[in-house]
Formats: C-alpha cells, structure tokens, sequence
C-alpha cells in the first residue's frame, strides 16, 4: 500500500471520532497553549480524524490591526506545525477560508436567543471590560443597551457563540479538546444543535463533548505567582521567545522570601514552579529541587536557571522551526490551501442540509 493509500483510508475510515479545536487569531502561542493543547494534539494525530483551525473570523471581535492580522494567522498555523501536528493527518485551515461558516452562522443565528448570548460569561467580561464597568450582571446589560454606540460591544462579540457553535456542528464534531474557559462555549453549542433538532424534528446534530486526551487537563501557572498562563495576564513564556528573553522572564518569576522552617508548606508562586518543572525537567531535577526545599536548602535562583534550561531543550527547537516554516510562504500556501479543501468538503455538505432542512430551496 502507498504512503497516499494509507492515508485516505484513515481519512475515509468512519469510525474514527471527529476532534476540533481552534485557536484565535491574536498573538503567538506559549507554554500553556504547548502542554494544554499543542502537545496533545500531535498525540491524538493517527486515532482520531482531527481538524485544527486559526480563528480569524473570531478574532475580529476584538478588531486587530488589520496589517497584523494576517501575521497572526501566519503565526499560529506555523505553530501548529513547528508543535508537530502533520499536515497530511490532520485537517490544518483558516477559519475565514471557510465560507460555508459565515452563512452557516447566518442561518444559525435565527436560532440563538439574544438573552442567552448577553448572559454568557466571555461576553460580560468583555463588554464589562469594553465600558470600565466593575458591577454584576444586571446592570451590565442595561449598560449594554444604554450605550449604544460602543463598537467594542459589537454584535460579533455578542454572537461569538454562534461562531463557535457553526465551527463546531459544520463538522459534526464529536470531541473539543479545550479549557475550561471555553466549557460554557460547548453548553451553548449543545443547546443550539437540541434546539435545531427539535425546532425541525429532525436529530441532524449529534451533541460534541469536551475532551481531554490522556486524562486530566493540564493547568500550566503563569510567572507572575498565581492564576494560568495566559496571553491575555503577561505572564507567558512563548514557544517562539528567544534564549536571551526566556531566561530573562524565568529569572524575573515571583517567588517568595523561603521556607522558615523544614517541611514548610509549600506557596503557590513557589508550587507554580514546581509545577511548571514538572512539565518540562526530569524526575530527579524536580525531586532534588523538592528535597531541598523540604530541608531549607534551596536556592530559588539555582530552582529557575534549571528551569529555564530545562523550558528551552523544549522550546529552542521549536522555535527554530517555526522561523524556518514561517519563511516558507510556499509550503504555508500549500498546506492551508489542502486543509481548506477538506475542510470545505465537510462544510459544504452540512450547509447543503442546513439549508434544505430550513427550507432553503433554488428555483434554478
Ligand atoms: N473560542 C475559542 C478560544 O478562544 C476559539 C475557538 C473558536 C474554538 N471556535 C472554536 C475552539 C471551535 C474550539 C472549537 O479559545
């Protein structure tokens, strides 16, 4: 059997679960993106018929320049690849290159209430955000229709869900492997194929589940002592950071003034730390660091030079393929142009039922 055979049998084999995930188009990926997503990704390649997108269209919620935005996208499909993720096993596209989403959004939205959008959560922090407002959720929404004029509370920010929803049910994907953040996301998308089914009588949708391949989900914590890694808090360390830069944000991570006293129990910036050399160091390095610790031996400076050594036999390489696939414009065109016509295959026959099962029909 030839390279080509084998591969259009595990796209052609149906009983392979159909996994989707996207990430927006709005800055470079880092650990938290690696060990939370990335990584497991390439993991899930040869069992499951996997798609992974740029969310561009959604990025537009939040208006990017317009001359960055194309970079980003650039950016993160080359991410995706430097991580590892095969272009000839997975379906890798833009979202934007997608039509068939933009009407499917559409059509779907005639299905979507404005209540239920305005209550959920990523759209109240945002607006809240947006209007410098620190009060609870129901003066939020009086605010909202007070103000009518601010650009930043937009009607795509408002149907976001929706997006996310006809990314997800053009595809009649069965697993989303994505944080907790987004979790609320998945309901309403489960909401909105029940409510599509039982307005039509028909059971078109199937209901898509989180899922975290290999068990639990990884937390990755942030430098800056508490919370998750994130774009959004500043306190990320970049697959594409230089050694200088990343030695320099590993060196600067808050830590404490150290145990007093044996067996101390441990801080959380100190308890990130650990966390975070758990995810890249051996055993025996996080163990040493643990043992000194318990015995009031450590040195939280010798703790981060190990940790940043440790964080860059990950990343370095990494990095280094992302400039080298990010300068090959051809091989980019070429993979996204591939993933765009899978992905449209898909797409164009579930907008095709979407239309006729709403009633959509040609005269010509
Ligand atoms: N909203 C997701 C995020 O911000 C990105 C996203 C858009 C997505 N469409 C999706 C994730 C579909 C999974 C499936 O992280």
């Amino acid at each position: 059997m030839s390279d080509s055979t084998v591969k259009e049998e595990i796209k052609n084999d149906d009983k392979k679960k159909v996994v989707l995930s996207g990430i927006r188009a709005t800055g470079n990926l880092h650990l938290g993106n690696y060990y939370g997503a990335l990584n497991k990704f390439v993991r899930m390649q040869d069992d499951y018929d996997c798609r992974y997108f740029v969310a561009d269209l959604h990025a537009l919620t939040t208006h990017p320049d317009p001359k960055m935005l194309h970079e980003n996208v650039k950016d993160i499909i080359s991410e995706y690849l430097a991580a590892g993720l095969d272009p000839d096993k997975n379906t890798i596209y833009v979202q934007s290159d997608i039509p068939e989403i933009s009407e499917m959004y559409l059509l779907m939205n005639m299905h979507v209430g404005i209540g239920e959008l305005m209550r959920t959560a990523s759209f109240k922090d945002k607006a809240r955000k947006a209007l410098g407002i620190h009060s609870d959720s129901d003066e939020i929404e009086k605010e909202i229709i007070g103000n009518q004029t601010n650009q930043r509370v937009n009607a795509g920010l408002l149907t976001y869900p929706t997006l996310m929803a006809v990314d997800i049910l053009i595809h009649h994907a069965d697993l989303v492997p994505v944080g907790k953040d987004q979790e609320q996301h998945l309901e309403l998308t489960r909401r909105f194929a029940r409510r599509f089914n039982s307005f039509y009588k028909t059971n078109y949708f199937g209901e898509p589940v989180n899922f975290n391949f290999g068990g639990q989900a990884v937390k990755v914590p942030g430098l800056d002592g508490s919370g998750k890694m994130g774009k959004s808090e500043g306190n990320c360390i970049y697959l594409i950071d230089d050694e200088k830069t990343l030695r320099k944000k590993v060196m600067r991570a808050v830590t404490d003034e150290g145990p007093k006293e044996p067996n101390q129990e441990v801080s959380e910036p100190i308890r990130n730390l650990f966390t975070l050399m758990e995810l890249v160091s051996t055993p025996d390095t996080l163990e040493h660091f643990k043992n000194a610790y318990a015995d009031c031996s450590i040195r939280y400076g010798d703790l981060k030079k190990q940790l940043a050594e440790d964080i860059l036999k990950v990343t370095l390489p990494i990095r280094e393929r992302i400039i080298d696939i990010r300068s090959n414009e051809e091989y980019l065109g070429r993979v996204v142009k591939q993933g765009a016509e899978a992905a449209r295959e898909t797409a164009a026959k579930t907008l095709k039922d979407v239309r006729e099962i709403m009633g959509i029909r040609k005269f010509y």
